[in-house]
């Protein structure tokens, strides 16, 4: 097998590995780095962000309001030290973006514009139209072109992590196009693969969203932190599952159900502010939305579709003129996609999994227990979003923990050598690739498209925005069946040119694991959290829950789940208050 030697591999081009890229080669010209991506970077899951990043730059903000926020959102199970490095860092990092050519949007005045977002109780959150993951990635990768050290394997899947003698060396890489397998030697890899909202039938997500950087590391030892949290985004477009930005509501959009009623108001989140002084209800936070929604739909105030019940978002009070500038994207999607143009019409949405609060464990360095296994992004948990992410933190928490990572990863290169042990290493590479060729030889009778429905259902069922013991249980059950009737997969496509049906047969396995840490993490923790909401427990656990639920690998059986204390500093856990009584509401 071909091996190719790099001091840092990167495995995935969006964001986080671009910024973490970029990181590494301006510490040091001398860090050879490798970014390694299952498709071209422009097609990284970054560039659907729509809504914006938020960072405190306005002068009737602070840094403790926006740290309040978080920690407060994220149900108390955020780490205060990262959210702490998070919130200062932000500012700096969305500055340099300017710097390096992101086109935010601008008041008047020529100073950067913010908008109103969930959960924020003051108005910090930076955009570009509603094209922000776009233009933030188009910065990232141009200005990554400009680093000589950097080098890409765009189109490549990253098969497997080389680890022996307790560190990571390297990984085993996969030629989407020719199907050759080459062993990537480095001294420390930074996984930067993005989330796992796949697993799920309705998401926001990418197709590219299953999971494969998170599964790697959990096989090769590394505890997946708190997977029971996967956020419902309230406005996802029925049919597809595209987002509809949480800015259509900061910009004064409106939530009504089939009455025509603001629904919100029933479930403390505020009074009905009338626009354009929204305050509260529709700018709550997103596991508040999505419950809501869910409360609505048991009391038959949803809207039947085609693709289940919905609601209507309403924004034809924004006027044309404001549409058209602040929401390009969202006025061609409804149109697109719904039929609806929200200028003279009501747009359909419903609830839609949108992100993986949980992801590969690592400390404020963004290093995980794995000596050189690094991780950042959305298949992270550092942990700053705790049971609930704030919308616009993902995009901040991606460029300030991958430079983190780099920095951290780049001090540790340059204290260690290759391992030297050349032929343990090909071994393990040459197994890797005895793995992917068995696939080929498989006479099974599963199909991947088959299991990935039967994973998709029962994940919808088991593990939905309320869930139950009963549920949970039989979606354990269930994947634990899948997980074994995987062994019996069989290939329908035997060639080795863009073999996308290999390609999804690997993703599945990596979606499986995944699916089973979110079960089973989520059938262990009794309590109701954020995210996490049980019909059979419903109330916050602080004396036996506030604490990270940590589920580690074991090849022939159910995850084995242990807890880790969260970090606390300066906020104790208290009740979350939205809309009246809220404090700091100035929107
Ligand atoms: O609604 C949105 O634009 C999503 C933003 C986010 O997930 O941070």
């Amino acid at each position: 097998m071909e091996i190719i030697e790099t001091d840092i591999a990167i495995v995935g081009a969006g964001g986080a590995g671009l910024r973490a890229a970029i990181e590494v080669a301006e510490a040091d010209p001398n860090v050879k780095v490798l970014l390694i991506s299952k498709v071209y970077p422009m097609r990284s899951h970054t560039c659907a962000a729509e809504g914006g990043a938020a960072g405190v730059v306005k002068d009737n903000d602070t840094l403790e309001y926006h740290f309040n926020d978080t920690v407060g959102g994220g149900d108390w199970l955020t780490d205060q030290d990262a959210v702490e490095y998070f919130v200062n860092e932000i500012p700096k990092e969305l500055t340099r973006m300017e710097h390096w050519g992101c086109p935010w949007s601008r008041e008047d005045s020529g100073k950067v514009a913010v908008r109103p977002f969930g959960g924020m109780k003051i108005m910090r959150t930076w955009f570009a139209a509603d094209k922000t993951g776009f233009h933030m990635l188009h910065t990232l990768f141009q200005t990554s072109l400009k680093y000589p050290t950097i080098e890409r394997l765009d189109e490549y899947y990253v098969t497997d992590l080389m680890v022996e003698d307790g560190r990571v060396h390297g990984v085993v890489v996969m030629e989407i196009r020719t199907g050759k397998m080459t062993l990537v030697r480095a001294k420390a890899v930074i996984i930067c693969s993005g989330g796992a909202g796949k697993i799920f039938p309705f998401t926001t997500n990418g197709a590219i969203k299953t999971g494969d950087g998170m599964a790697m590391a959990y096989r090769a030892g590394v505890p997946l932190k708190d997977m029971e949290f996967v956020q419902y985004h309230p406005t996802g477009l029925p049919a597809t599952g595209i987002l509809l930005t949480e800015g259509c509501r900061g910009e004064g959009g409106i939530l009504v159900n089939k009455d025509g009623y603001r629904f919100l108001q029933d479930y403390g989140l505020g009074p009905p502010d009338p626009w354009p002084r929204l305050k509260a209800m529709e700018l709550g936070p997103r596991d508040r939305l999505s419950q809501a929604f869910w409360h609505e739909q048991k009391k038959g105030r949803t809207i039947p579709s085609p693709w289940g019940d919905v609601m209507h978002l309403d924004m034809r009070h924004l006027g044309e003129k404001k549409i058209n500038e602040r929401l390009p994207l969202i006025r061609e999607l409804s149109r697109l996609y719904a039929g609806a143009d929200p200028v003279h019409e009501l747009v359909p949405v419903r609830p839609v999994v949108h992100y993986m609060m949980g992801g590969i464990h690592t400390n404020i360095d963004g290093a995980t227990p794995l000596a050189g296994l690094y991780a950042a992004g959305e298949c992270a948990c550092v942990s700053i979003n705790g049971a609930n992410r704030l919308g616009s933190n993902s995009l901040g928490e991606l460029l300030v923990f991958g430079a983190r990572a780099a920095r951290n990863a780049v001090d540790y290169v340059k204290s260690t050598e290759y391992l030297n042990k050349v032929k343990t290493i090909q071994a393990q590479a040459e197994d890797a690739q005895s793995r992917v060729k068995a696939l080929f030889q498989s006479q099974g009778t599963e199909s991947v498209p088959g299991l990935r429905k039967e994973l998709n259902a029962t994940m919808e069922e088991g593990c939905g925005i309320y869930r139950t013991e009963a549920e949970i249980k039989a979606t354990c059950d269930k994947v634990t069946e899948i997980r074994a009737r995987y062994k019996d997969v069989k290939l329908e496509d035997t060639s080795t040119v863009f073999n996308t049906d290999l390609l999804q047969t690997l993703e599945l396995g990596c979606m499986i694991e995944v699916a089973q840490t979110v079960a089973v993490s989520a059938f262990e923790r009794k309590e109701s959290r954020g995210a996490h909401q049980r019909l059979d427990y419903e109330k916050r656990d602080d004396v036996n829950y506030l604490k990270h639920s940590m589920a580690h690998f074991d090849p022939d059986g159910d995850p084995r789940i242990d807890y880790l204390d969260v970090v606390i500093t300066k906020s104790q856990p208290a009740e979350r208050i939205y809309g009246a009584g809220a404090e700091g509401q100035v929107v």
